[in-house]
């Protein structure tokens, strides 16, 4: 369902497409010869400024009658700017057949990128409305560009259609099924192997449910390397809150709470593509979070892999607990030089970030650095948030090593609360944390988003495993 548009790369652009797209900005006019007037005239008159995004639209005479050509505004050229600017293209020729783009100056991946994912499109039963184009064409020399930019936004588009998919179909052992489409080495523990093997947390949280959970683990290893990355995703098939019960208009979201997991199956699909050079395991921890008489309760007391006790004060911080049995395993059986987390995790970093920036916590300053300029390069905005010391008495228990929440509300500070309980399982090694619960999920049909899942994260991972 994904992206149906197919791409194609040109050398340049023939001189009779019927609707083609050429580039402008406030000093360079477009290079077109059949326009019915000059091209800086014909700016001049529709007060064309040359901002990304701007579109002027000019009718030309064609063999099969009228064609079109789309003059569009690139802005200051940066990578955003293409961005935008390629995203607008998209959407202005939704119902159309084809379109060929006379590639601008700068990122060509960037501006490949947002064209398809600006043609991203996700829907059940019978589309109506016009269909985003079929086909584009890239002219220019920049083959290998495009083919990249291509790579990184089906791979976002991944990301996308696993979140976006109910959860009546996305059960734990459907999300391991895809998972095992990636053309990549994948282990899946089963609920026997699971408990067997002392993953409390994430037998823990899939308790309550009729479909049981899974850890699903994919490997990436190029030919040579210097560098093994963990990445481990949040996959709650669905939040309900189990008996710590959600209200309904919250829940209805919780379908995407599995987005950090979709992300590191994506990437780890696409990174082969990308020819990354960095030996990098995917750890997905999926179950779903149910209420029943088999569930766990609020006042249990769960072991994580490893050993580590936690009283399960509220049933609905179930993300941390799923995360936690997957790092302490990757601390402790695969020895990687890094571990990055990505989860929908708490509702509280909406509150601080909002929908557009995703948060970093981490406890090293230069992979901290990495991922907040991997995500200014790829428009995966991050912002770095402090793991405050003072408010690790918030996790004490009287009974267990941990708790999952904070009693009563002393400190607040939910995500960071949420971050600082991660930390205890990274077992010292360089750790970082994405909190993408704001970021996770468009409210708006505008630019490359669509509404529902973003696949946020996918670009900015890849950016920074295909750079490490
Ligand atoms: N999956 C939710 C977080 C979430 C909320 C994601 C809204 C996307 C949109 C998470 O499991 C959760 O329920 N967190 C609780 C934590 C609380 C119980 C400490 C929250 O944020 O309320
Ligand atoms: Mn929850
Ligand atoms: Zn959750």
């Amino acid at each position: 369902m994904p992206i149906e548009t197919s791409v194609s790369v040109a050398a340049a652009a023939p001189a009779d497409a019927e609707l083609l797209a050429v580039p402008y900005t406030s000093e360079l006019r477009p290079d077109v010869e059949d326009l019915p007037l000059p091209p800086a005239d014909l700016l001049a008159h529709y007060e064309a400024k040359g901002e990304a995004g701007e579109i002027v639209e000019v009718p030309v005479a064609r063999e099969a009658g009228v064609g079109r050509i789309l003059l569009y505004g690139v802005g200051d050229g940066s990578p955003k700017a293409l961005r935008r600017a390629a995203a607008a293209l998209v959407r202005r020729v939704k119902g159309r057949r084809s379109l060929t783009v006379v590639l601008p100056e700068g990122d060509a991946a960037a501006f490949a990128e947002a064209a398809l994912l600006a043609a991203y499109h996700f829907k059940i039963g019978s589309a109506e409305g016009k269909k985003p184009v079929r086909e584009l064409t890239f002219a220019g020399a920049a083959h290998d560009a495009v083919r990249r930019g291509e790579t990184v936004a089906r791979a976002v588009a991944l990301a996308r259609d696993l979140a976006n998919t109910p959860s009546s179909v996305k059960t734990p052992a459907w999300l391991a099924d895809r998972a095992a489409e990636q053309g990549l080495p994948v282990r899946v523990w089963d609920e026997e192997a699971l408990q067997a093997e002392g993953f409390g947390g994430i037998v823990a949280v899939g308790r309550g449910s009729a479909r049981p959970p899974r850890l699903i683990q994919l490997s990436y290893e190029p030919g040579s390397y210097d560098k093994h990355v963990v990445l481990v995703g949040k996959g709650i098939t669905f939040d309900s809150g189990g008996l710590s019960l959600k209200p309904t208009d919250n829940m209805k979201f919780q379908k995407t709470d599995m987005a950090g997991g979709a992300v590191v199956i994506a990437v780890m699909g696409a990174l082969a593509r990308l020819g990354a050079r960095v030996r990098v395991t995917g750890l997905v921890a999926a179950a779903e979070n149910m209420p029943s008489g088999t569930a766990q309760r609020p006042s249990d007391v769960i072991r994580i892999y490893g050993g580590k006790t936690v009283e399960v004060l509220n049933t609905d911080a179930e993300g941390r607990l799923v995360l936690a049995d997957a790092m302490a395993y990757a601390d402790a059986r695969l020895d990687p030089d890094a571990i990055v987390d990505i989860a929908t995790l708490t509702g509280a970093i909406t509150v601080a970030l909002g929908r557009n920036v995703g948060a970093v916590y981490s406890t090293d300053d230069v992979l901290a650095k990495e991922l907040i300029e991997s995500g200014a390069a790829s428009d995966d905005r991050l912002w770095r948030m402090p793991l405050i010391e003072d408010y690790t008495p918030a996790l004490e228990s009287s009974i267990a090593d941990l708790a999952n929440v904070e009693q009563g509300a002393r400190f607040g500070a939910g995500s960071i609360t949420a971050a600082l309980f991660l930390r205890e399982f990274a077992g010292g090694r360089p750790w970082a944390h994405l909190d993408i619960a704001g970021v996770g999920r468009s409210t708006v049909d505008e630019g490359v988003l669509s509404k529902g899942a973003t696949g946020f994260g996918v670009r900015l991972l890849l950016d920074w495993l295909s750079r490490t």
